[in-house]
């Protein structure tokens, strides 16, 4: 629904998005495909939005998590392919069919189930995962691969599209174990090719490698973070791609107050005023993903001016200090625009700063916001769209 009535919303920039997808396609070798990775909500961005914006662009390809992300996509009219990464139970290979989804294969049983399925003219394409040192999902390396890769090829309802695998440490300055990696994942592809093995998509790269290393990505890049205007880390060359964040988390003043000398601020009131003190009560809070954990750390942006907020954040609201941006002696009106995330005038607020203070990376921060806080697709600072699943 195209309706929201709170102040608190997630501001998400289109033209962002565009720029950072035209930088990665600029960046990767010529012929490397392109997928855009919207997993758990476009990384908070808003999945739906996230993904028509990426095939107006001409992405090749969509990830996600989990099936049920891939087919919220397909209702919502995505037409490109779509692979699910992760894992996906047998009672979802027939409905995978059915909505022309790809699946991650890395099991036997799945492998099994996929050849019990009852013919019915079409195949279920897979990809099938290697471990090449990440420890999470895939096959080994050698033997144990390339059995499964054969198995796998005489079963008739499948269509073995692809091969690819994950790079665990491709964000860190040296690269010796993402080579390591390159290397087994480059052994199971030259057995496919060496044996003339009818597969033709190999897939590595992650936004650090297509920034760091694109030459170790093969045939496409499995793009998230660098889509979002974020880097994947500090340690990436940051130099080699311009990138623009695409979400801007915003809220408003629901009320101003001068509280009194030793006046308690939220719960515990573990802020306590030293003397008068102009105070602006948010409504944001921990349930929106302004974690707690931020209490007595997080800032925000009033009038360009960076603010402390005070005391304990509470689940749907938490207060900022005034005074720092009411040094021009004019008071904060209450419904003045505050920006919790992102650029108010000359100042800023990255995910990076409230990962650092959380102890976690960008992924996380925007990954956290909530379901209730619409997103607000903007296109050339016209409102193109909005998505609150609330109304
Ligand atoms: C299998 C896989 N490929 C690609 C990505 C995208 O990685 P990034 O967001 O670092 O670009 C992820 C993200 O976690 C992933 O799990």
């Amino acid at each position: 629904m195209e309706a929201y009535y709170r102040a608190t919303r997630a501001e998400i920039s289109l033209d962002a998005l565009r720029v950072n997808l035209t930088a990665f396609r600029q960046a990767i070798p010529e012929g490397m495909l392109l997928m855009a990775s919207v997993k758990a909500n476009a990384y908070g961005h808003g999945a739906v939005g996230i993904a028509r914006e990426a095939e107006a662009f001409g992405v090749d390809y969509m990830g996600v998590a989990f099936l049920d992300e891939a087919i919220q996509l397909r209702q919502a009219g995505i037409t490109k392919p779509i692979l699910v990464l992760g894992y996906v139970p047998a009672a979802g290979l027939a409905v995978a069919r059915d909505y022309d989804i790809t699946i991650a294969l890395f099991r036997y049983d799945i492998l099994e189930a996929a050849a019990a399925l009852p013919e019915n003219g079409k195949q279920l394409a897979v990809h099938i995962k290697i471990d090449s040192g990440m420890g999470r999902l895939g096959m080994l390396p050698g033997l144990e691969a390339e059995r499964f890769i054969e198995r796998a090829l005489t079963v008739k309802q499948l269509r073995v599209e692809g091969l690819f695998t994950h790079y665990s440490k491709a964000d860190e300055l040296d690269k010796a174990y993402t080579e390591q990696q390159y290397e087994r994942f480059n052994g199971v592809v030259d057995y496919v090719r060496n044996n003339a093995l009818p597969i033709s998509l190999f897939h590595a790269a992650n936004s650090a490698t297509g920034i760091d290393t694109p030459n170790w990505g093969h045939g496409m890049l499995r793009l998230g973070i660098g889509m979002y205007g974020l880097y994947p880390s500090a340690q990436v060359n940051q130099k080699e791609i311009a990138l623009e964040p695409v979400m801007s988390l915003k809220t408003a003043v629901a009320m101003t107050k001068t509280a009194p000398e030793h006046w308690g601020i939220s719960y515990g009131a573990r802020y306590v005023t030293s003397g008068q003190e102009r105070i602006g009560t948010l409504p944001i809070g921990y349930a929106d993903g302004f974690s707690r954990m931020l209490s007595g750390k997080a800032e925000a942006l009033v009038r360009g001016t960076r603010v402390p907020i005070l005391g304990t954040i509470c689940m749907d609201q938490c207060m900022i200090a005034l005074d720092p941006a009411e040094q021009g002696g004019v008071q904060v009106q209450a419904d003045e625009e505050v920006v919790i995330m992102g650029r108010q005038g000359d100042e800023v607020i990255t995910a990076d700063d409230i990962a650092d203070k959380l102890g976690t990376i960008n992924y996380e921060v925007t990954c956290m916001l909530a379901a209730r806080v619409p997103r607000v697709f903007v296109r050339n600072g016209a409102v193109q769209s909005i998505s609150n699943p609330l109304l």
